[in-house]
C-alpha cells in the first residue's frame, strides 16, 4: 500500500485521518513539531488500530528534515499549521511565517523528492461572508483574518506549483465547522485554554469546568435568532481525506472541494443536542453578537460526492454524543 507523510498527524484532525488511513491499509509517517498537540496521541491511534504510526518530531519549514521525512512517500496530507483566528489578527508574522512557510518547504522537498501528490487543509473561512447559502466552491473569496489570509495564499500556492508541474496533484479540502471524537472516546479534541469554538466549549461547561455557555447574539435572521454552521463530524472528514489521497494519487492538477455535511444547525440546536448527549439540561445565557461572525453557512457537496465519492454519514446526535463521550472520559484531554 501507498506511504502518507502526514504533517501536524499528531494533532486534532490529523489524528482521526491516521486512523482512516490505517485502517484502510495506509502506511504512515507522522511529521509534527507538537506546538498544539502532544506525542501519546499516537499511542492512542495504536490503540485504537492495532497500528502505530512512524514519527518525526520536527519542524515543517525545516527543509532538510522534511526531505529526510519524505523518503519512500508516495503522497502528502498537510494539516501542519496555526489555526487561531484571534490569535492571527495579534499574531500576523507568526501565522503567515508558519502556515506559508511550512507549505512552500513543504512543496519544495516534495519536488526534490518527486512526490508529487499534495492534500491540504483549506478552510471555509475563505469564504468570507457568502451572499447565499449553500456555499460553492465557485463562490468569490474573500478574507477577514490573516489565519484566513493564510490559507487563501496557500491554495493560491498550491494551484501554481500545479501549473508549473504538470505532474503535480493538489486537492484543496475547505473544511466547514469540524467536530465531535473518535466513536471509542480514546482519541478528541483538546484545545488549550478556554476555547473559543462552540463545541469543545459547551463541552466543557458539561464536565463542570466552565460555570455556563453564552451564546453570542440571538438577534440574527436565521430560524431561531442564533448562529447557523455546517458542523461536520471530524470521522467523516477524516475519511474524506483517505479518498482525497486516493484521487490525487491517480488525477494531476488542482481541485478544491468542500467538506461539509450540506446543511446548518444554530447554536440553539446544538446546545441542546449536547444535553440530550449528556443527559441533563446545562446552563447558558444570550450575550452580544461576536464580532466578524456571519449569520449563516453552510456546504454546497456535490463537488466531494462526484469526485471523492464522499458523503457525510453522521448527524448532529452522533456529533454530540461522541464529543460527550470523548470529554467524561478525558476531562483533560490528553493530560494525564
Ligand atoms: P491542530 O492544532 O490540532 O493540529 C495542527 C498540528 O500541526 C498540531 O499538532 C501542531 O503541533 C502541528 N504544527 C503546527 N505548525 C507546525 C509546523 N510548522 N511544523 C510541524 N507541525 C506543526 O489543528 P486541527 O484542528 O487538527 O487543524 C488541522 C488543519 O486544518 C490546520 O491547518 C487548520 O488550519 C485546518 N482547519 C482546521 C479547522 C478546525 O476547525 N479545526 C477548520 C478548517 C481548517
Ligand atoms: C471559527 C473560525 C473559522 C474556523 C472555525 C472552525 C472565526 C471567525 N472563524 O468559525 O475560521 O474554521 O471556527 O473551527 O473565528 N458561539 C457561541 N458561543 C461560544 C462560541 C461560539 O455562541 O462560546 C457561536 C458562534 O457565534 C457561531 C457558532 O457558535 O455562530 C460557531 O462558532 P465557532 O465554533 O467559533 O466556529 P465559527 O465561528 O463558525
Amino acid at each position: 500500500m501507498p506511504k502518507v507523510l502526514v504533517t501536524g498527524g499528531a494533532g486534532y484532525i490529523g489524528s482521526h485521518t491516521c486512523v482512516e488511513l490505517l485502517n484502510a491499509g495506509y502506511e504512515v509517517v507522522v511529521m509534527d513539531n507538537l506546538c498544539n498537540s502532544k506525542a501519546g496521541v499516537l499511542d492512542r491511534i495504536e490503540t485504537i488500530t492495532g497500528k502505530k504510526p512512524a514519527f518525526i518530531e520536527g519542524d515543517v519549514r525545516d527543509y532538510d528534515a522534511v526531505k529526510r521525512a519524505l523518503c519512500g512517500v508516495d503522497g502528502v496530507i498537510h494539516f501542519a499549521g496555526l489555526k487561531a483566528v484571534g490569535e492571527s489578527v495579534k499574531k500576523p508574522l507568526l501565522y503567515y511565517d508558519n502556515n506559508l512557510g511550512s507549505t512552500i518547504t513543504l512543496l519544495q522537498a516534495m519536488e526534490e523528492m518527486g512526490v508529487n501528490a499534495i492534500v491540504f487543509s483549506s478552510s471555509a473561512t475563505v469564504y468570507g461572508d457568502p451572499a447565499t447559502v449553500p456555499v460553492k466552491e465557485d463562490f468569490p473569496l474573500s478574507c477577514a483574518s490573516p489565519y484566513a489570509y493564510t490559507k487563501y495564499m496557500c491554495e493560491r500556492i498550491l494551484e501554481g506549483a500545479c501549473v508549473a508541474n504538470e505532474n503535480l496533484s493538489a486537492l484543496l479540502l475547505r473544511y466547514f465547522n469540524p467536530i465531535g471524537a473518535h466513536e471509542s472516546g480514546i482519541i478528541g479534541e483538546d484545545p488549550n485554554g478556554i476555547p473559543n469554538n462552540l463545541l469543545p466549549y459547551i463541552a466543557k461547561v458539561a464536565v463542570g469546568q466552565l460555570p455556563k455557555l453564552t451564546i453570542f447574539g440571538d438577534d440574527y435572521p436565521t430560524r431561531d435568532g442564533t448562529g447557523v454552521r455546517d458542523y461536520i463530524h471530524v470521522v467523516d472528514l477524516a475519511k474524506g481525506h483517505v479518498l482525497a489521497m486516493d484521487y490525487a494519487l491517480t488525477h494531476k492538477g488542482a481541485e478544491a472541494i468542500n467538506l461539509g455535511t450540506g446543511s446548518g444547525s444554530s447554536v440553539l440546536e446544538v446546545f441542546h443536542a449536547f444535553e440530550r448527549a449528556c443527559g441533563r439540561e446545562l446552563p447558558y445565557m444570550i450575550g452580544p453578537r461576536r464580532e466578524g461572525d456571519v449569520p449563516e453557512y453552510f456546504a454546497e457537496t456535490t463537488k466531494a460526492k462526484e469526485l471523492l465519492g464522499w458523503v457525510a454519514e453522521k448527524d448532529i446526535d452522533d456529533m454530540c454524543a461522541d464529543t460527550w463521550r470523548w470529554q467524561k472520559g478525558n476531562p483533560n484531554g490528553y493530560e494525564e
